[in-house]
């Protein structure tokens, strides 16, 4: 299969299109703004990269779409703060640009997998029902809690793409995305001050190695599910390889198993940080308002937990437990910290 990647150099193109380019059955295409974490993922292997932006209805989308049997669109901005600072560039990444894409599998009668995002489900207003794709009500906050911009952008990409399935029978499936982490994810951040502050692991993690505070934003007690990201690529590469299963279906990809609250990661990452750096300064974990740390315009999804049955279904069921999950992301970062700084930046 020739597969075409969009935003293949984030956490998890990198490592996705890793895994798909060691299989000889696929020729795999990578695209994105610029290629540092392909290039610190695939270390001294090569791979097929160019440098591309899917915005203004770049023409050269068409093109290699149109030399394409699978494309995969991953291109996105995910952070929080980001939600906050920038929703209007937000907006226009993830509905408008990414709508480039998804016209030109519908012209050229291409299979499309789409990467929706958890977030669209909202609030869960502490229910412990997991959330099912095909049942589950999207639930968001009001206009004002500018958090809720993404969300709101990327479902209405979910419902237009599944739009086109039904009137112009676009081959498609949607993945939702539980809190995946591991090698790549985000990057260090010196200053959290900044607006594209990176998720809880990857600001935790910089908290640990930098020595300044572990905030817990309102008290800590929102829960997520962390999914390592390699059980994240198996579910992907299973959802590949069953074109016919998944057409037309919107996906979770995440591990129930693994739910915690905020404030109990970041107490497992402080004892992890122990054993990983022993004699190293440990950081206090305190308490910070949502106002104070993301604006007003912050609300939470109190609780994000995946049905997975549509992937059980398939064969596939998540490997790694928190403990390990935490661990290795952990050890990733620390034993490559110079690399990625040298490299990323902070
Ligand atoms: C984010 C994105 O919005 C989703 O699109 C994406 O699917 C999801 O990450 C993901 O990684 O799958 P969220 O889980 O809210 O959603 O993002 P995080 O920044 O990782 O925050 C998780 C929780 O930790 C929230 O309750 C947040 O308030 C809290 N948090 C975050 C802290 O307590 N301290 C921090 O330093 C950062």
């Amino acid at each position: 299969m020739k597969i075409a990647m969009f935003g293949a150099s984030g956490f998890v193109g990198s490592n996705l299109a890793h895994h798909l380019s060691r299989d000889t059955a696929h020729e795999v295409r990578l695209f994105d703004l610029e290629e540092r974490k392909l290039a610190l993922r695939f270390e001294n292997a090569a791979y097929s990269f160019e440098p591309l932006s899917i915005a203004d209805g770049n023409p050269r989308v068409d093109e290699i779409v149109a030399e394409s049997d699978l494309v995969v669109d991953l291109a996105a901005h995910v952070h929080p703060a980001m939600f906050l600072n920038r929703p209007l560039d937000v907006v226009q990444l993830n509905l408008f640009d990414c709508l480039t894409v998804v016209r030109a599998c519908v012209r050229h009668r291409k299979r499309l997998l789409h990467f929706s995002t958890s977030e669209v489900y909202g609030k869960a207003h502490g229910s412990a029902e997991p959330f099912r794709e095909d049942h589950t009500d999207l639930v968001l906050g009001p206009v004002g809690k500018t958090r809720w911009i993404y969300s709101c952008a990327k479902q209405l990409l979910d419902r237009m793409i599944h739009a086109h399935g039904e009137e112009h029978g676009l081959d498609y499936t949607l993945v939702r995305p539980f809190n995946f982490v591991g090698p790549l994810m985000d990057k260090f951040s010196r200053d959290w001050s900044r607006d594209d502050n990176p998720r809880v692991f990857a600001n935790f993690m910089s908290s640990l190695v930098y020595d300044r505070p572990l905030q817990l934003v309102d008290g800590g007690r929102s829960r997520r599910c962390f999914t390592y990201i390699d059980d994240a690529v198996s579910a992907l590469r299973a959802i590949i390889d069953a074109p016919e299963a998944m057409n037309r279906q919107v996906v979770n990809i995440g591990n129930p198993a693994n739910e915690t609250s905020i404030r109990d990661l970041a107490e497992l990452m402080v004892r992890h940080y122990r054993r990983l750096c022993p004699g190293a300064p440990v950081p206090a974990i305190v308490d910070v308002p949502s106002a104070t740390f993301y604006g007003e315009g912050y609300e939470d999804c109190d609780r994000r937990l995946p049905d997975i049955s549509k992937l059980r279904a398939i064969g596939w069921s998540p490997r790694f437990g928190l403990d390990e999950t935490i661990h290795r992301s952990m050890a990733y970062f620390v034993h490559n910290h110079a690399r990625l700084v040298a490299s990323l930046g902070e």
